[in-house]
């Protein structure tokens, strides 16, 4: 799982690529380099730890060529170190490649036994040595390109420059996303649209087995057979600011506060107040359609399982309709019953999660109808979907998930409404109202984000803990989940969400004066059972943070801390106990100098199994 970009224009080369890895470092971060011409020949420059260390390395450099591949790394094949870093060359030939090549060691040995010396531990190496010894054995740069990639087995998406042929870049893609920027007079290809969103909003997105060759100011793509293909470019309409922090310390905090508009974008064009109408632009089906699902099947990661988690709750809730949710990892492991009345639902930020996507494939294999939420578009999930409701919350580069998760929950709402609607299940009196409250969630979000400085406060005051327990309940059980997973990912303290109802089963057996349990009290059939565990820990000395809708002058009483969550209706109140879960666990990393952005050992997408 890496960045990668490429260049193929009249800028400073090495500039345009190091300023694309920018954007693309949330991708991996533990190696950089870059492959440039100068005077006639590819160099590269590559080093072990983040982009600065490369840009430290070129600064006093200059290159005079116009062709340039350059790569951001998260090892997978060989530990993070100078010469695993990317760019790999083979004789002319220079390969910046994100994914994984499954039958490296077979093809290694194979170039190995006529004389290829390798200099890496890596998957990538062997995709140069097998185009050069191609271009060696008289193949033209593309036909050796073309050749090489019918031999391999994996995913990837690649760069690939070539000493004999200095205008001309070559893009190839397989199970990795590789997108194709159409510049003026420029042209670019790129992991990811943020990359190169200051020079072209324009672009083409690559399916798999594809190729572009870049050259004389066109981008031709190709099948691996040569036949060209005729792929209309699409309008990106993120800006450029968009994707950058915005004067925010750090990317995670701008999204977190971006989340009131990232919603308003989720629910823009799809509901009718007045009508109780719900629609999307990707995403219909007949009454009797609906009538005929004896289930839904809910799969994603992380935190788009906590997701799926709390859709469970909504969808059962409002439609009637019985939900399975799945760890995508788990899922097609466990032979799972899929068929055709099952309309299976996968929900990925990134859209390029290696499980999820594989999970998708299982679930279509056996016939269900499929389903993407996703927040890039046009990635491979997204495409590979029988229908696709995209969440529309804007680039998220913080690799903590903020914003892509309320987002989802707003968009598993509306579905949960549609599906309801469209069975009959409730009222339209009922749908109107529940539409009502969910235009109102924005505004009480911004009211939360408002008291971003307590948040700050009691995030000091917690920082040197050792360990912290969330805990929740029904629908607030996965909030617990999600506020316990923030905390880890970033300041790497240690902590454990639970069903408040299990706490006695175990977990209590944790808590003593050292320990702050985070609990949270919406306003539903289960509140006084949460009282009680506030209770259970007040017995034992812990350290009572609660979060409890409305202002109850019990809890104020009873908690060391208390932070008031606006009254809404209980299936939307995860999105509101969200939000100061996410400050806490942000401000807590900040203030332990933490690198909030790009927490050690993670990656935003994680697109290898
Ligand atoms: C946590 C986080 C991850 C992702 C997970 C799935 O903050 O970001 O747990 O949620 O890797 O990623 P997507 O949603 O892109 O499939």
């Amino acid at each position: 799982m890496c960045g990668i970009i490429g260049y193929l224009g009249n800028k400073n080369t090495a500039t345009v690529l190091t300023e694309g890895l920018k954007r693309l470092e949330y991708r991996g971060y533990d190696s950089a380099g870059i492959a440039v011409f100068h005077d006639d020949c590819i160099q590269i420059r590559r080093t072990e730890g983040k982009l600065a260390i490369l840009e430290q390395m070129i600064s006093k450099e200059s290159f005079n060529g116009h062709t340039g591949i350059g790569h951001t790394r998260w090892a997978t094949h060989g530990k993070p170190s100078d010469r695993n870093a990317h760019p790999h060359k083979a004789g002319g030939v220079a390969v910046v490649h994100n994914g994984i090549i499954e039958n490296y060691l077979h093809l290694k040995k194979t170039l190995q036994n006529k004389g290829h010396v390798f200099n890496s531990e890596t998957d990538t190496e062997v995709i140069s040595h097998l185009i050069n010894d191609l271009i060696e054995e008289g193949c033209s740069f593309e036909d050796a390109v073309r050749r090489a990639l019918q031999q391999l087995s994996g995913s990837y998406a690649l760069g690939i420059m070539f000493e004999g042929e200095k205008k001309k870049l070559i893009g190839a893609r397989n199970e990795s996303p590789l997108v194709v920027g159409l510049g003026d007079g420029e042209l670019f290809i790129a992991s990811d649209t943020p990359a190169v969103l200051n020079y072209t909003r324009e672009f083409i997105f690559l399916d798999d087995g594809q190729i572009v060759v870049l050259s004389d100011g066109k981008a031709a793509v190709k099948d691996l057979t040569g036949k060209t293909l005729r792929i209309e470019p699409r309008y990106v309409d993120w800006s450029p600011l968009m994707a950058e922090k915005g004067g925010y310390k750090h990317f995670m905090l701008k999204e977190i506060f971006e989340q009131p508009e990232a919603m308003i974008n989720t629910i823009r064009g799809r509901v009718s107040r007045e009508k109780g109408a719900i629609s999307f632009e990707d995403f219909s089906l007949r009454k009797k359609q609906i009538e005929a699902l004896r289930r839904v099947a809910i799969v994603a990661c992380g935190t788009s399982f906590h997701a799926a988690m709390v859709g469970r709750y909504m969808i059962e809730r409002l439609a009637g309709i019985p939900v399975d949710i799945d760890i995508a990892s788990e899922f097609r492991y466990r032979n799972p019953l899929i068929d055709k009345g099952t309309l299976m639902v996968v929900i990925s930020q990134s859209g390029e999660t290696a499980d999820t996507r594989a999970a998708l494939r299982e679930g279509k294999r056996k016939g269900a109808l499929s389903l993407a939420i996703c927040n890039v578009v046009e990635s491979s999930i997204a495409r590979e979907s029988d229908h696709v409701i995209y969440t529309h919350a804007g680039p998220e580069i913080g690799v903590a998930s903020t914003k892509a998760f309320i987002t989802q929950l707003v968009a598993l709402y509306l579905l949960a409404l549609y599906l309801a609607k469209g069975k009959g299940s409730i009222e339209s009196g009922t749908v109107r109202n529940l539409l009502a409250e969910l235009i109102r969630i924005p505004g009480l979000a911004k009211d939360l984000l408002r008291n971003a400085s307590e948040y700050q406060t009691l995030a000091r005051k917690y920082a040197s803990a050792r360990n912290f327990l969330y805990l929740g309940r029904g629908i607030n059980y996965p909030i617990a989940l999600e506020g316990a997973l923030k905390l880890k990912e970033i300041s790497y303290i240690h902590a454990e969400g639970y069903p408040a109802g299990e706490m006695k089963h175990g977990p209590i057996a944790l808590i003593d004066r050292e320990m702050p349990v985070v609990v949270l009290v919406a306003n539903d059939d289960v509140r006084e059972k949460v009282m009680g565990n506030i209770e259970e820990v007040r017995a034992r000395d812990g350290i009572v943070i609660a979060l409890a809708s409305g202002n109850d002058p019990e809890i104020r009483q009873k908690a060391d801390e208390l932070i008031p969550i606006p009254d809404t209706a209980p299936l939307l109140s995860p999105i509101l106990f969200t939000i100061p879960l996410q400050l806490l666990a942000y401000y807590v990393a900040d203030f332990k100098g933490n690198d909030v952005d790009q927490p050690r050992n993670l990656a935003k997408s994680v697109t290898v199994e």
